[in-house]
């Protein structure tokens, strides 16, 4: 059996794709309890190496005659597990797991490009995604441009033929700007470039890039999809199996080697099974969190797609299934309000990261993004006042109260 493949005769009935929704799969697709001596929870393979029955056999599996597996870092039947999982949530033809975010948009973008070639970034993208794009992929002799994607027509202006990537995140971390995935898809095949999404703010549950025509989808798995906080992963789910076969094969076995553990992907598994659920409570709490702060008299501008106020709401309806657990504000005073702010929290944490159960608090300009120069900030979008919620899945009584203490502090000091 080839790592990716989906051994579809072991899928229990009514877990196959026609029949089964999104939980569903999430829970049972691509295993069966009775071929695992009747386990419910999948076997955890551990070992880094697979024994050749004979040397013959090892040496057609290097040469990719056999798809058996032979070392951990190209496949392992654990993570081959949560990867036929992963593409069947976000409807691809394969998918690839890693030991973090960046390792699979460092090993799919390696995978992708060439000396020479030009990658179509927008403005706003996650610090390091950000420090990896200039002053990673540019030392290499890619050219990387910014543009603003929110106006798809500016991706047909900036294309050129050697545009071969348009990446991008939407929404966007940490301003929240959207990106109409189906517009710029269809100018970037028009020009014959492939368009990567950075998933991670919504998931597969909240938003299916591939479906709206986007090559690649990435995730970092630390956040929503593991859901916990106690692990680093990530995955990258393609629309075409050999594109996927190739970032496998050359940006995570050579490029990157940036292996997830076995261990780790038995947590997201774990994960997922609630994926829906924990989803749907983010979405619920977070949509009342922005209401509470856009009404506070201390907020200058909250930028939460929930909002009938915020630019691309209708975007937003149209794109996602729901407008997520991510919140971004500025309040009249700046920074100094917004520190205010933070440091008046008492059950919101003080912590980067996002998409755990507990609620989190950071100030991107100092922090997530403070790989982008204070001009860079300013240029694209990243205000010095900018604070950043990922709102958890506490009771909302509770948070509510937090936030609505904190607000006022940070307006009456
Ligand atoms: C949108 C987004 N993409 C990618 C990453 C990188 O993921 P990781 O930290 O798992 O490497 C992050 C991390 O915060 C992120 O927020």
């Amino acid at each position: 059996m080839k790592p990716n493949d989906l051994p579809l005769d072991s899928i229990p009935a009514q877990a196959q794709p026609k029949a089964a929704g999104f939980s569903t799969r999430a829970i049972h697709w691509g295993y069966n309890p009775a071929d695992h001596q009747g386990a419910l929870v999948p076997p955890i393979y551990t070992s880094a190496t697979f024994a050749f029955p004979t040397v013959e056999y090892g040496m057609a599996c290097f040469t990719g005659e056999e798809q058996g597996y032979f070392y951990t870092r190209i496949g392992n039947p654990t993570l081959a597990l949560l990867e036929s999982r992963l593409a069947s949530l976000e409807q691809g033809a394969g998918a690839v797991v890693f030991g973090s975010g960046m390792g699979a948009i460092t090993a799919t973008l390696w995978s992708m490009l060439e000396p020479g070639d030009e990658v179509l970034v927008d403005m706003t993208l996650y610090g390091c995604t950000f420090a990896f794009m200039t002053h990673g992929l540019a030392r290499f002799g890619v050219l990387v441009k910014h543009v603003d994607m929110t106006d798809p027509q500016r991706v047909a202006q900036a294309m050129s033929p050697k545009t071969k990537v348009v990446y991008f995140e939407s929404p966007a971390n940490p301003n929240m700007r959207l990106v109409d995935i189906e517009a710029v898809a269809t100018i970037a095949h028009a020009g014959g470039a492939r368009v990567v999404v950075d998933n991670t703010y919504c998931t597969p549950y909240l938003q299916q890039p591939l479906l709206l025509g986007a090559d690649v989808s990435v995730h970092s798995m630390t956040k929503y999809l593991s859901g916990h906080g106690d692990l680093t992963a990530g995955a990258a789910v393609f629309a075409d199996a050999e594109l996927a076969t190739r970032v496998r094969l050359y940006g995570l076995k050579d490029m990157t080697g940036a292996v997830m553990s076995a261990q780790d992907a038995h947590l997201v598994m774990r994960g997922l099974k609630t994926l829906a659920l924990r989803m749907d409570r983010h979405c619920q709490n977070a949509v009342q969190v922005a209401e509470l702060v856009a009404r506070h008299a201390a907020a200058a501008v909250v930028h939460f797609p929930g909002l009938p106020s915020f630019p691309q709401h209708a975007l937003a309806t149209r794109q996602m299934r729901q407008y997520g657990g991510m919140i971004a504000f500025e309040l009249h005073g700046g920074l100094q309000a917004g520190m205010r702010f933070m440091n008046a929290l008492q059950l919101v944490t003080r912590a980067v990261s996002l998409g755990d159960a507990e609620s989190l608090a950071q100030h991107p300009a100092s922090m997530t993004h403070s790989t982008y120069t204070p001009e860079e900030r300013a240029a694209y979008g990243i205000s010095d006042g900018l604070v950043r919620l990922s709102i958890g899945l506490e009771d909302i009584a509770d948070i509510l109260e937090d936030v609505r203490q904190a607000l006022d502090i940070a307006r009456t000091v």
